[in-house]
């Protein structure tokens, strides 16, 4: 006998400084292009976490009340007419774009029971990866995808194409965070070596996702230990991640023989200004928007195309580890003040049960 379709609770935020209330919302129908998701886990992110007037400068089109959240995995209760490569009942992870200017829709946000998503940014899971695992893939891995694919950015050779490039060295700065842990994969997807930095404590974890070298982003001279790391080889590009990324990225960049560009997911007041600045000494510096690609050719290519079958055939992992912290919309708020209170390379996640 079919599920029964639930009814829909968002948790909405009412204002850029709160507060949260669970409210009802409608069920709604697909569109075009669109999937409805019974959402099963969600995973928070730095996004979510902003509060007050920075919430206003990051993402200044959105409407309150809104319903924030990006990544979501769950159940496919319904989908749009010309959608043929998912089915009702399907195991999905997906993007929830509602932050995202081109869509900016409350249903269209993670936090809630049933969400509409884009086929365009949804994949299809293996039966063993569980929802908690599969909710941290997909902004990171969007961001991660952004920053390495995007025309604007490194502009790299989408990942699958068998292509061996392992002369040349794609840097990961950074690679412990979620966004790492897919750059990191995607690249040597891409079929490039990967020279990465992380805490130290999580060497292993970063070279078992394909990682060639890892270095800590703490030690003195970590610059130095890149810059060997890389000695006799072209770098193709570097993704930098985490505070002070770049400083780091733009003197390894300096010293480095190959491509001279750098995607930075981690853009700071001053980094137009040193972006002008590394111009005139040849070096390309971008400002990642993990959203990019759910307008962009990248988008599909990722998501549908490549993940699903190297999720099943073991290419591509979901990582970091799902850390769980509750369940239900309501404890959302608390995710978001676990993920404040930082994380190492583990990403918040919240059990959505009937
Ligand atoms: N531009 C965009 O569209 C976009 C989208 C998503 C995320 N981001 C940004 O990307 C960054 C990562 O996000 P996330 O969700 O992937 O983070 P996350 O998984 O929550 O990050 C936790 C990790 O950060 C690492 N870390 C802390 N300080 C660092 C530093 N100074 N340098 C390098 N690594 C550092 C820690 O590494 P260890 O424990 O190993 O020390 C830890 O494992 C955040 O700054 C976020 O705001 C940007």
């Amino acid at each position: 006998m079919a599920t029964p379709t639930p009814a829909n609770e968002a948790l909405w935020l009412l204002g850029p400084r709160g507060p949260f209330e669970v409210r009802p919302t409608p069920v709604p129908t697909p569109a075009a292009g669109q999937v409805v998701v019974r959402v099963r886990a969600v995973a928070v992110n730095p996004v979510d976490a902003i509060t007050g007037p920075l919430r206003r400068l990051v993402t200044p089109w959105v409407r309150f009340p809104t319903v924030l959240g990006s990544d979501v995995a769950g159940e496919v209760l319904a989908v749009g007419t010309d959608v043929t490569d998912l089915a009702v009942g399907d195991r999905v992870t997906a993007f929830a774009a509602g932050q995202e200017k081109p869509r900016n829709s409350a249903a269209e946000g993670g936090f809630q029971r049933i969400v509409t998503v884009l086929d365009r940014v949804t994949t299809r899971l293996p039966d063993d990866l569980s929802f908690e695992q599969a909710a941290v893939l997909p902004l990171a891995l969007a961001t991660a995808a952004a920053g390495l694919y995007e025309a604007d950015q490194l502009a790299l050779p989408l990942p699958g194409d068998g292509a061996d490039r392992s002369d040349q060295v794609v840097l990961v700065w950074g690679a412990s965070t979620s966004v790492g842990s897919n750059a990191v994969q995607l690249a040597r997807a891409s079929g490039y070596t990967v020279v990465a930095t992380a805490g130290r404590s999580n060497h292993d974890l970063v070279r078992s996702l394909g990682a060639e070298a890892v270095l800590d982003y703490r030690d003195d001279d970590v610059d130095g230990e890149v810059a060997a790391a890389l000695r006799g080889r072209l770098l193709a590009g570097t993704i930098a991640i985490g505070s002070g990324s770049l400083g780091h990225a733009l003197r390894i960049t300096r010293r480095a023989s190959g491509t001279k560009r750098i995607a930075s997911a981690y853009p700071d007041p001053v980094t137009a200004v040193r972006s002008r600045i590394a111009r005139l000494r040849g070096i390309r510096v971008s400002a990642i928007w993990g959203g990019t690609p759910v307008v962009s050719p990248v988008g599909p290519a990722v998501f549908r195309d490549f993940l699903p079958g190297a999720l099943a055939d073991g290419r591509f992992r979901a990582a970091p580890e799902a850390m769980v912290v509750g369940h239900g919309l309501e404890a959302l708020p608390g995710a978001l003040q676990t993920l404040r209170d930082g994380v190492s390379a583990r990403k918040v996640v919240v059990g959505m049960d009937d």
